[in-house]
């Protein structure tokens, strides 16, 4: 008798309850009216009297161990199930909204010159931000040691004075030119770099985008019919432009941009300084000394070419004043530009 109860002891021990079943399983062999301890309590009678108390004390203490097992394992389980509970994930609740980004006014801004470019047949090119001399100056004639080189405050590699950190998108032209054979229509969006003082209208870092139309038979006429087609495209159909002449080393004749200005409409605003008039970039007729740098006959082939910044053309058509604004990343600002693509 002691023998089966011992062994009756170890198979609870052992009894591993881990689920609902297993508890109902356990309670039902060990813990019940019918179960195995109860049928032991039947076996007593069999037992000699001298030994009655002993094994009946035995009984009592493997039924209390059953009970007790039994008791801790099922509060054990409810603690797990409320646990599970709460930290199981409820698919049916809607989901929390994403914020959506915002795109940068200046890629805003040249997303919406190359749409307006490439719909009359201009593909899009790029070239190094670190340059050498010839593609940034020598190609676009500009002669060494010319005053026209201090137009552009130059950041040069110390390593290497012939590199440079390019003072416009002008370069691009000339690798454009060197490595395609006209007509060439091309628009070269990128990154300048000028050594000026950083304030609320100059940086030291900044856009441009450069054009250019390479062809037979290109006349002045075709680039201000481009660039009036482009201006009434941005800034809106009202929007009126003119040249003033003006000079650059790679362009002859050369002209200034002016918009008539968008805000008052020639009434005079801060914008415009009262003038009704607004700058946008410059631009003229490839200087036949640059096409031959780029090995293109001047005689046969002629061409425009015109430069804009990008962050001038962002402050005015979203009247930003600071250009700092650019570069600070304050979401105040950056938000606004929320929903436009
Ligand atoms: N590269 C000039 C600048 O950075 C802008 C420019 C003027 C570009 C006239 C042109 C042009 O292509 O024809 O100031």
């Amino acid at each position: 008798m002691i023998d089966a109860i011992k062994e009756k002891l170890q198979e609870i021990e052992e009894f591993a309850i881990d689920s609902q079943d297993r508890l109902e399983e356990f309670k039902r062999r060990f813990n019940g009216k019918q179960s195995e301890v109860r049928a032991l309590f039947g076996r007593l009678k069999e037992v000699p009297n001298e030994q009655k108390r002993e094994m009946g004390a035995a009984l009592n203490e493997l039924a209390q161990k059953a009970e007790a097992k039994w008791k801790s394992a099922a509060s054990g389980l409810v603690q797990k199930k409320s646990k599970a509970s709460t930290n199981s994930v409820d698919l049916t609740l809607p989901s929390y909204p994403h914020e959506l980004g915002t795109r940068h006014p200046l890629s805003l801004t040249l997303a919406e010159i190359v749409r307006i470019f490439e719909r009359i047949g201009f593909n899009i090119s790029e070239g190094p931000e670190i340059e050498d001399d010839w593609h940034n100056f020598s190609a676009l004639n500009f002669p060494e040691n010319h005053p026209a080189r201090e137009m552009q405050d130059t950041f040069f590699i110390e390593k290497n004075p012939d590199m440079l950190l390019r003072t416009h998108t002008s370069s691009v032209q000339v690798r454009v030119m060197e490595n395609e054979k006209p007509p060439i229509r091309t628009l070269s969006p990128g990154r300048v770099y000028r050594n000026e003082a950083i304030s609320a209208r100059a940086h030291c870092v900044f856009h441009q985008v450069e054009g250019l139309y390479i062809d037979k038979d290109v006349s002045f006429l075709d680039l201000k019919e481009t660039l009036a087609y482009f201006v009434k495209e941005l800034f809106g159909p009202k929007t009126k432009m003119r040249f003033r002449p003006s000079y650059f080393p790679f362009t002859e004749p050369s002209a200034e941009v002016d918009i008539s200005c968008f805000i008052c409409h020639g009434d005079g605003c801060n914008i415009c300084k009262k003038t009704g008039w607004v700058e946008i970039g410059g631009s003229g007729m490839v200087d036949p000394n640059v096409l031959k740098s780029a090995n293109i006959d001047p005689e046969e082939y002629s061409g425009f070419a015109f430069g804009m910044g990008i962050e001038r053309i962002t402050m005015l058509k979203y009247q930003i004043n600071d250009l700092r604004l650019f570069t600070e990343n304050d979401v105040r600002f950056l938000r606004q530009f929320k929903g436009i693509i």
